[in-house]
């Protein structure tokens, strides 16, 4: 790889980082995220050298596979493309540190000339694409930002990597992951079953509807021109490094500031929790054993309503923090107006991804939000700094004009 800055011939800013991965030194390291990260997943055990692009490798699940990716497969190099829009953050990246393997790059997926430039210079063969506007509340807000990047970003992802493996004679082990969602599904009723690899796709919202548009054309790309892709669809994450606006962490903040916790509707809206490090670990077995063109489901078996979910943090929190403004944490609940559209259940059938890939999740929700908890109150200086003047404006606009 080359070690020089290199000319940037597209207007996008391009930074070869001073932090690597750790692997990089073929040992893991003692950062708390990255065994977090790695949770209580074995590590596989694919020894072919790989030179993987993770596309928004600098928001909350993107990061977590950097980590993890880096320290199960310590001989091969990894670039991140990541725009570092209000979600992306390279302190998400802190403790990776060789810069033989690793390059961050400052970029949009939009961008087809710096894209097409970084798979030719950086002889990728594996795309993991992350890259998203993932928030369904600012997708009612304003969803142009979700069309152009979970839709035009895809396309434009499809056509550079699809260019670049017929140039390089159509390689059979390249590989094109696309993490999509369980959202697209649509909603679920108490009693229906639970998502499975041939639901028929439903989107309600903004957001969701931009995700199925990027599945459908991932799979297009395969039937037609037979490029190695595999899709996922996943469950709610959560864990290290999840940026306040979702549910986990914005109850977490709140609860450590003593301010109301704004649960949307009768709170009874049900999801499907899988902690992100063992999201990991199933992308990681899916790159090395996914059936090109299929797609996988992968959920945490715990789905839990929302109330019952903030009531478990709110137990948790008194129980592990010292000195909570207000306690017991319960009394900050505060039902607000809904979600326009709320889908009311998401539940992931995992059994396709176990059967024939062995994968399953590790976690529990209880497990797993205790060392999410933990992790945000060593982790102060992480989310303080993300309660930005443009944090408390959307704040504001989310919940205090609501
Ligand atoms: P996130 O919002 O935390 O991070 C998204 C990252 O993409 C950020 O680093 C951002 O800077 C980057 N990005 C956005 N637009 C870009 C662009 N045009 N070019 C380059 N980079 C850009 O998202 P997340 O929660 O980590 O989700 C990652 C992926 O997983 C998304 O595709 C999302 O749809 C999917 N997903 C997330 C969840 C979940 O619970 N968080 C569940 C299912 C699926
Ligand atoms: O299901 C997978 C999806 O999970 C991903 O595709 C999305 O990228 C991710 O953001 C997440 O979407 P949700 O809308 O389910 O996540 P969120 O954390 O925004 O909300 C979880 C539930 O909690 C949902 O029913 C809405 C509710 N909620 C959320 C917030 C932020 C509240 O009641 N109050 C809140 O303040």
């Amino acid at each position: 790889m080359n070690k020089q800055q290199t000319t940037n011939t597209s207007a996008t800013l391009r930074l070869r980082s001073g932090q690597a991965l750790s692997a990089g030194n073929k040992q893991p390291t003692t950062n708390t995220s990255a065994s977090l990260s790695a949770g209580n997943q074995q590590p596989t055990t694919n020894n072919k050298q790989q030179n993987l692009l993770i596309t928004g490798g600098a928001g909350f699940i993107g990061s977590n596979f950097t980590h993890y990716y880096g320290q199960h497969h310590p001989g091969n190099k990894v670039v991140v493309l990541d725009a570092l829009t209000y979600a992306g953050n390279k302190a998400n990246l802190a403790g990776l540190e060789s810069p033989e393997n690793f390059l961050f790059v400052k970029g949009d997926i939009c961008d087809r000339p710096l894209v097409e430039k970084l798979l030719a210079e950086e002889e990728i063969d594996v795309i993991a694409h992350f890259a998203a506007e993932s928030h369904v509340d600012r997708s009612i807000l304003g969803p142009d930002a979700f069309i152009r990047t979970n839709v035009v970003g895809t396309f434009t992802l499809l056509e550079a990597f699809r260019q670049h493996w017929q140039e390089q004679g159509k390689p059979e082990d390249y590989r094109f992951l696309h993490v999509s969602t369980d959202e697209v599904f649509g909603s679920l009723g108490p009693e229906d079953p639970q998502f499975t690899e041939t639901t028929p796709y439903a989107p309600n919202s903004p957001y969701s509807a931009s995700k199925a548009g990027s599945d459908h054309l991932v799979r297009a790309y395969f039937h037609t021109y037979g490029l190695p892709t595999l899709i996922t669809n996943c469950s709610n994450n959560y864990g290290p490094y999840h940026f306040p606006e979702k549910l986990i962490p914005l109850m977490c903040i709140n609860i450590l500031l003593g301010k109301p916790l704004p649960v949307y509707g009768d709170g009874e809206n049900v999801r499907d929790w899988l902690y992100v490090g063992d999201h990991c670990a199933a992308l990681d077995v899916v790159i090395e054993k996914g059936k090109v063109g299929e797609t996988y489901n992968i959920g945490g078996n715990n789905e839990v309503k929302n109330i019952d979910l903030v009531r478990m943090l709110c137990t948790l929190m008194d129980e592990l923090a010292p000195q909570l403004p207000v306690s017991p944490a319960e009394k900050l609940i505060t039902f607000v107006k809904d979600r326009p559209g709320h889908d009311r259940r998401y539940g992931i059938d995992a059994s396709k991804i176990q059967r024939e890939l062995g994968w399953s999740p590790s976690q529990t929700v209880e497990s797993g939000l205790r060392s999410t908890i933990e992790w945000y109150l060593q982790h102060r200086d992480w989310w303080g700094p993300l309660l930005s003047q443009e944090y408390k404006a959307y704040y504001e606009e989310m919940y205090n004009r609501r």
